[in-house]
């Protein structure tokens, strides 16, 4: 590389020397160098892959080189064409001593380098052609000086700053070319200056600042391209006086305010695009007088108001966007006419309303008509098929009603029908049938009702089936399988029923087939296993049953499984080997037999759930080359052995579930590798041995249950790790010593439980510092002893506590009371005394059974308590009692008075006044307390995601 490199370098010199000495000996003779010597330097300096310049030599006389073009003398070289010749290299160097050159073409090649401002001295120039080059840096202030110019076409190459205002000294130009740069700045009002201008393009630039009122200027333009900038402001009236304007295309920039009324003058006007600014207000009704529009493109602003463009006035358009703008009201009636040449109607994602007016079928030359995203009602209208030419007709997301008119079948063009989320009712036409080119067919979150047709098998050019969400009900129809070109098939969430029809199979192009919440029922056919480019089959919540067909073990692109919730049976090996695999989910079925060691040939897996089957045998211990496996679940079933060290290897786990099957052993200090997990079940198994301490390192976990077996040892410290914890239920297994106070850590505990285990020591003070408990608080039959702590208080929203048969002693601490969200509550066969708080009054007496020295309601009430409870009150405190006394006395004695005194004028009001207001609300309140369950919110703080289609 280096080599060629300086081989180049010293090829280069060489030249640079012998033409130096060129010069020279030419001048030493006395003479200049002519315009032939500077090209052939030129010719030195450039790359010419295709020899065009190959007859570019001394021999041959310089107005027959290829490209150039002189005077009819053949004294001057006035022209230089070189476009297309796929030059590469920087040309500039010499260029600007041929001062006699008017015509300068060098277009669609690979020139690189600035334009030098020497430029300037080429003051013949007609016509400068660079387009479509790699010319960098500025455009120098002397093009200024190039008073001839007519044509100026610069446009795609990699220029850049701002555009010099020296521009408006050319004022014969009438083509200005700068599209496709990298200029920024704003256009420089000087623009004004050329008169003759009749072709300004500077779309996408950088260009930014308002568009300059001077433009008006430039009064006999016909094109101004100025799309994709960062123009802002409003739009100049001026532009409006343009009256020869053809051509306006502002679209893609920042520009606000109104679409100015003075567009009215643009008489003129074939092509106007405003799309994707920031423009509100309405549409000036006053722009229906620029008949020659064909083309008008108004999309993605803010405008508003109702339509006021009509096809009637504007007989020469063939396309009206103005989708994703907020205008209102209806489609006007009157928008129509019989001999329209309207092509393609888009007016989605506005707030259109009203019915789907039946003048638009007028517009019988519609390919196109996008009226999605609306507030259109009312039924389609059966004449629909007026609109014969039509190919795409999206009506989605607005409220139609009623049937889809059978005349459909009439519209022998339409490729796309869209009309999901409405509220159609109704069956689907038989004559759907005759739709040969219908590709999409999009009739989802609709109410329809009936089969679907077997006519719909007729449609063979049909890709995408989506019924989603109605009420369809029987069978798929038998033929499915003569639809070659189905690459979708969903139908999830209907009644359909029957078996998934064997020909099926014969849709060898279907990629996503979603067949899930219907009735389906039967066994799955073997041809399924012919869908090779099947990638997603989705049939969860069906009544399909029988064992899954060999074959699928072919099905090399699958990626996601999901049979959930139906009534397979057989084992799990045909899907062993789908090497694609990345979501599997078996889930409650009565798949039987071990769990296939060869799952791990689907490198890719990310979820497995087989939970509630019927699978035995040990967990593979290979699983744990399942990098990948984020969702582990296969609980639920008659699973034996120990739990695999090699299972800790994988470390992506969030949601890894063992529950409920007869694992046994212990768990491995492994468990800390698992650092991602955020539910982790092992409950209701056969595990013994200790809860390692390593456990902590899984400091993400937000759900942690290991109840119902075997353990044994201490509650690892580490769990104040847990931050982030929501769960813990160790409940039911054989536990000692003390509830480690490092628990205050996880505040985001929502529910403890900690039953039926050998805990000892004392309830931890920082207990109380879990303010998030909620669910429950269960310490209850464990050997914990002392006080309750008077923190336990500050558990306001706890719903549960249960702290029965240990061995607490003391009173129940007066904060309590506090916890007025309580609505089970347990305290029995402990060794509490002194009296019940007030708030747990109306509990039932088992929640304090078993505690000889308790009393109060709703046990026996305790007298002898409650003097020792005034004993110890304070001066203070008894005198402002005494007061309270006296006062609430007094005030009981003015009401009764007041009461006797109404009793005297209207007994009967009285009396019902207090029942009302007395024993009623207080009944009401403690059916609040029993009756009220916030069930609202558990489960909720639980995120279970699922594939969903
Ligand atoms: C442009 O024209 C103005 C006024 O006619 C003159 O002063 C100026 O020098 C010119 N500049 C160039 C670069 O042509
Ligand atoms: C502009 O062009 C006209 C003829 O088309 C010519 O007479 C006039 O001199 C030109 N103006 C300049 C400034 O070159
Ligand atoms: C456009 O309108 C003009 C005048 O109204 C008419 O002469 C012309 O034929 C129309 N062009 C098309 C393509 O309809
Ligand atoms: C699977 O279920 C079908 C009925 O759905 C039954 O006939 C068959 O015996 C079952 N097979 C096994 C292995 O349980
Ligand atoms: C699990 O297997 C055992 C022994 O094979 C059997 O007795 C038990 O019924 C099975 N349990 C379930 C839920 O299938």
């Amino acid at each position: 590389m280096a080599g060629t490199y300086t081989l180049r370098f010293i090829l280069f010199f060489f030249i640079l020397f012998f033409f130096i000495l060129s010069v020279l000996l030419a001048m030493a003779r006395g003479q200049a160098p002519t315009n032939s010597d500077w090209l052939l330097k030129i010719k030195s300096e450039l790359v010419d892959p295709v020899g065009v310049l190959e007859n570019w030599s001394p021999s041959v006389h310089v107005c027959s080189w290829h490209g150039i073009s002189c005077s009819n003398d053949e004294t001057q070289i006035v022209s230089l064409n070189l476009s297309q010749s796929r030059l590469s290299g920087s040309m500039w160097s010499e260029l600007w001593h041929v001062t006699s050159l008017e015509v300068l073409d060098l277009s669609s090649n690979s020139l690189s380098g600035s334009i030098p401002s020497e430029l300037g001295q080429l003051y013949n120039l007609r016509v400068l052609i660079l387009h479509s080059n790699f010319l960098s840096g500025k455009l120098p202030a002397e093009i200024g000086l190039l008073k001839n110019l007519q044509a100026l076409r610069i446009g795609n190459n990699l220029l850049s700053g701002e555009i010099t205002p020296f521009i408006g000294n050319l004022t014969n130009l009438t083509v200005l070319g700068l599209g496709y740069c990298e200029f920024n700045g704003s256009i420089p009002v000087e623009i004004g200056n050329l008169k003759h201008l009749i072709s300004l393009n500077l779309q996408q630039n950088r260009l930014s600042g308002s568009i300059p009122d001077t433009i008006r200027g430039n009064e006999e333009l016909e094109d101004l391209l100025a799309s994709n900038n960062m123009f802002d402001g409003n739009i100049p009236d001026s532009l409006g006086s343009i009256k020869s304007l053809r051509v306006l295309n502002l679209a893609n920039n920042s520009l606000s305010g109104s679409i100015p009324v003075a567009f009215s003058g643009l008489s003129n006007l074939v092509y106007l695009n405003l799309l994707g600014n920031r423009l509100s207000g309405e549409i000036p009704p006053e722009i229906n007088q620029l008949v020659l529009l064909e083309e008008v493109d108004l999309s993605r602003n803010n405008l508003s108001g109702t339509i006021s463009l009509l096809n009637a006035q504007l007989q020469n358009l063939t396309t009206l966007v103005l989708s994703d703008n907020a205008l209102t009201g209806n489609i006007p009636n009157s928008f129509c006419f019989r001999t329209s040449n309207l092509q393609q109607l888009f007016l989605a994602r506005n707030k259109l309303s009203g019915k789907f007016p039946q003048e638009l079928l007028n517009c019988s030359s519609l390919q196109q008509l996008d009226l999605s995203g609306n507030r259109l009602e009312g039924d389609l209208p059966p004449g629909l098929d007026d609109l014969e030419h039509l190919t795409v007709l999206l009506l989605n997301n607005n409220s139609f009603t009623g049937f889809i008119p059978p005349q459909i079948g009439n519209m022998s063009n339409l490729e796309d029908l869209y009309l999901f989320d409405n509220k159609l009712t109704g069956t689907i036409p038989k004559e759907i049938g005759k739709l040969k080119k219908l590709s999409f067919i999009f009739l989802y979150d609709n109410q329809m009702t009936g089969s679907i047709p077997n006519e719909l098998t007729n449609c063979s050019n049909l890709m995408e089936i989506d019924f989603f969400g109605n009420h369809f009900i029987g069978p798929i129809p038998e033929n499915i399988g003569s639809l070659k070109n189905l690459i979708v098939l969903h139908l999830r969430q209907n009644f359909l029923w029957g078996p998934i029809p064997a020909s099926l199979g014969y849709c060898k192009s279907l990629q996503l087939l979603a067949l899930a919440d219907n009735n389906l029922s039967g066994s799955l056919p073997s041809t399924l296993g012919l869908l090779s480019e099947l990638s997603t089959i989705t049939l969860y919540n069906n009544s399909l049953e029988g064992p899954l067909p060999v074959s699928f073990f072919i099905l090399k692109r699958l990626k996601i499984i999901n049979f959930s919730n139906n009534k397979f049976n057989g084992t799990i090996l045909p899907l062993c080997g789908l090497n694609s695999l990345t979501a599997l989910d078996l889930t409650n079925n009565s798949f039987s037999g071990h769990i296939p060691s060869r799952l791990i040939n689907s490198r890719n897996l990310r979820r497995l759930r087989l939970a509630h089957n019927r699978l035995t045998g040990y967990i593979p211990s290979e699983f744990g080359q399942l990098k990948e496996l984020n969702f582990l679940d296969l609980s639920h079933n008659n699973l034996t052995g120990e739990m695999s060290p090699q299972l800790f290897n994988c470390t992506k786990l969030e949601h890894f579930l063992l529950n409920d099957n007869r694992l046994t052993g212990t768990i491995t200090p492994l468990i800390g590798n698992l650092q991602a997990v955020g539910e982790l079940d092992f409950s209701s198994n056969n595990l013994y041995g200790r809860i390692p301490a390593e456990i902590g390192s899984c400091s993400k976990l937000l759900k942690l249950s290991l109840h119902n077996n075997n353990l044994s040892g201490m509650i690892p410290l580490e769990i104040g790790n847990f931050t982030f914890l929501n769960v813990l239920n160790l409940e039911r297994n054989n536990l000692s010593g003390s509830i480690p106070s490092t628990i205050e850590k996880c505040s985001k505990l929502y529910e403890l439980k900690l039953s039926e285990n050998f805990l000892t020591g004392e309830i931890p003070q920082e207990l109380g510092e879990l303010s998030d408990l909620q669910v429950a608080l269960d310490l209850s039959k464990n050997l914990i002893s002392g006080k309750i702590p008077s923190s336990i208080g500050n558990l306001m929203k706890l719903e549960r506590l249960d702290l029965s048969s240990n061995h607490l002693i003391g009173e129940i601490p007066t904060s309590l009371e506090q916890l007025t969200s309580i609505h089970i509550l347990n305290l029995s066969d402990n060794q509490l005394q002194g009296s019940i708080p007030q708030l747990f009054s109306d509990f039932p007496l088992t929640s304090f059974k078993g505690n000889d020295e308790l009393c109060g309601r709703p046990l026996s009430t305790c007298s002898k308590s409650a003097s020792q409870e005034t004993s110890r009150l304070s001066k203070a405190a008894v005198i402002g009692i005494i007061v309270a006394i006296v006062f609430t006395s007094m005030v009981i004695c003015l009401i009764m008075l007041y009461i006797m005194l109404r009793i005297w004028c209207n007994w009967r009001k009285v009396s019902v006044i207090s029942s009302s207001d007395g024993s009623g609300n207080e009944h009401g309140r403690e059916e609040v307390k029993w009756v009220y369950r916030n069930d609202k919110n558990v489960g909720q703080y639980w995120k279970v995601d699922s594939v969903t289609f």
